[in-house]
Formats: structure tokens, sequence, C-alpha cells
């Protein structure tokens, strides 16, 4: 299998890995003495008992003098309250801001990105921000489940999309140093090969036997497959073929575009500004903007 104790380099324990989404995010962790047992992140909400997740909305909430306030639900929640009071002017509020790597033609570490009210701050402190709360997490917990593990025994995979350019993948790589990831330690994984190992590392082949009694089963060595990793911001493609070894042969380089569900969103924001006309959705967007927040959570 392409995941086993020996795969682990020397020296290593923990396997990690962080998933930066354009609109959720996540990590996960495994031990080398049982590579298959995943560890994943679980997120709760502060206000609403019922909600939790694996994944948190990429958001990040600083404070007006930019320091970084809290991530995810707790960002979203803080400021859906300061809004309720009148109070968020100043605070800096993040969302989607993944695909601009993407979009930025010439990404340089001075690229810049706008908050929700247009304020401007370093593309590189916004993702090292990110990472680095998802790290700080992901290390707490690995240390909740097995005491005594070492930064130098933990090994980082940081996943980034198929159709990324090699100056967006330096920019997340130097993002990770930033965050106290050690750079001899990580490794870039394009996202729909994470997808494709984790297939392969599971049960995914349904056989039917006799019968018509279907079981679920690892992929078969010579067995092709297509898969997508259908995000927020890109839709992710590979290709690969099971080898007699189990490990995995790419039939086509990965691939994919900028065709993710914010487009759908996208587009049923503009059939709205249609409908009720833009002044009225401007009018929305800033006058209750929690509200606003709020529907677009729903609509995510
Ligand atoms: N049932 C659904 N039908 C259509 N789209 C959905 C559905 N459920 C979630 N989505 C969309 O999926 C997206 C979130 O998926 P995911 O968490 O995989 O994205 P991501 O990892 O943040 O993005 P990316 O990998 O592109 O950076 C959102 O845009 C959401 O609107
Ligand atoms: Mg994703």
């Amino acid at each position: 299998m392409a995941v086993s104790k020996e795969t682990y380099p020397p020296g290593i324990v923990v396997s990690a890995a962080i998933d930066l989404g354009t609109t959720f995010s996540g990590y996960a962790f495994a031990f080398r003495d049982e590579p298959y047992r995943v560890y994943a992140s679980t997120w709760h909400s502060k206000t609403t008992a019922y909600l939790v997740a694996n994944k948190a909305p990429t958001t990040v909430l600083l404070r007006p003098d930019k320091q970084f306030y809290a991530f995810g639900l707790d960002a979203e929640e803080k400021y859906s309250e300061l809004t309720d009071e009148e109070a968020h002017q100043g605070w800096y509020y993040f969302q989607n801001f993944k695909m601009e790597l993407y979009r930025h033609e010439k990404l340089s570490r001075e690229a810049k990105l706008k908050d929700i009210e247009g304020k401007e701050m370093s593309a590189m402190t916004i993702f090292t921000l990110v990472i680095k709360y998802l790290r700080d997490k992901l290390i707490e917990q690995v240390r909740r489940s097995k005491t005594g593990i070492e930064e130098h025994e933990i090994f980082w995979v940081l996943t980034v999309p198929a159709i990324w350019s090699d100056a967006a993948k330096q920019f997340m790589r130097e993002a990770a140093t930033k965050a106290g990831i050690n750079n001899t330690q990580l490794k870039l994984v394009l996202e729909p090969e994470a997808a494709s190992l984790f297939g392969q590392a599971n049960y995914t082949q349904r056989d039917v036997q006799a019968g018509g009694i279907a079981e679920l089963k690892h992929f078969r060595a010579g067995q092709k497959y297509i898969i997508a990793d259908l995000g927020g911001g890109t839709a992710d493609i590979a290709t690969h073929e099971v080898l007699p070894d189990g490990t995995l042969r790419e039939i086509y380089r990965a691939t994919g575009d900028e065709l993710g569900g914010n487009r759908v969103n996208l587009a049923f924001l503009r059939f709205l500004d249609n409908l009720v006309s833009k002044e009225v959705m401007d009018y929305f967007r800033h006058s209750a903007r929690g509200h606003y927040l709020e529907f677009m959570r729903e609509l995510k």
C-alpha cells in the first residue's frame, strides 16, 4: 500500500496534514504504529450546540491593531456579534482568499489581500496565520493523544490545488515555514492525489457477489479510476491506476480548473442582483452586514 509504517521517514512518528480550503479548512494526523487510524479535526460552535464539523470555515478575524483574534466558526460568530453591536469597524475579516494565489499573475511576497471592508493586509501574513493556527491546534491534539511527541518527530503535508503555479506552491511553502513548520519536514501534495491515496487506503470498490450481496474492497491491481475533488475554489482531477504492488501510477497529470462551488454561489448572488436590484443587495451587504454574512453562511 502507498501509506504504511515503512513509508515514514526515519525519526518520524506522526504524519500530519493540513488542508487549507477556499471555503473550509481542517487537519488530520496518524501515528506511525497505526498508520490507518486517522484522527481528524473537529470544530464546535460556541453559539449553536448541535453544530459540529470536521472542517471549519476558512475565516480569519484580526483586531483593529492587526493582531490575530480568531479563526473559523469562532471568527464568524465573534464578527457577527461585533456587527450586531455596530462595533466591527476597523476589525479585519478575511474569507475566500485562497484563490487569490491562483489569480495573482505575478505572485510576490508583497501580494495583498482585501478584507470585507476593502482594507488591505499582506497575503503572506494571512496565509501564515491560518497555517500556524491549524498547526498549533494539530500539535495540541497530537499531544493529547500521545504525550511526549517532539516537533522533530512530525512530518507535515500541506495540500494544494493541482492547477496551482510553482509560484503559488512556493508561496504556500514559505507561509508554512513562517508558521513554524520545518521546511525539511514538509511536503506539498496535490489535493486530488491526497484524495486518491485516501480512496486507495479505504474500502472503495463495491463488489457485487453472487446473490446480489455487495461488499466493499480495496481497489484491485490494474483498476483505473478518475478522482475529482470538487471544492469551493477548484475542481481538481487525478487519473490513476493501481499497480500490482499497490502503489499508484499516474495515467494523466493532475489537472483541474477554477470551477468550485463558489462559482455557483456567485451566480446565485448575480441572480439576486437581477431579481431585487444591485442597489438593494448592496444596501443589504453594507447596512445589515451580520444578517448578510449569516445569509452567505446558509449558502455555503
Ligand atoms: N450539496 C452540495 N451541492 C453543491 N455544492 C455543495 C454542496 N455541499 C457543499 N457544496 C459546496 O462545496 C464547497 C465546499 O467544499 P469543500 O469543503 O470541498 O471546499 P474547499 O476545500 O474549501 O475548497 P478548495 O478545495 O477548492 O480550496 C462550497 O463552495 C459549497 O458551496
Ligand atoms: Mg478542498
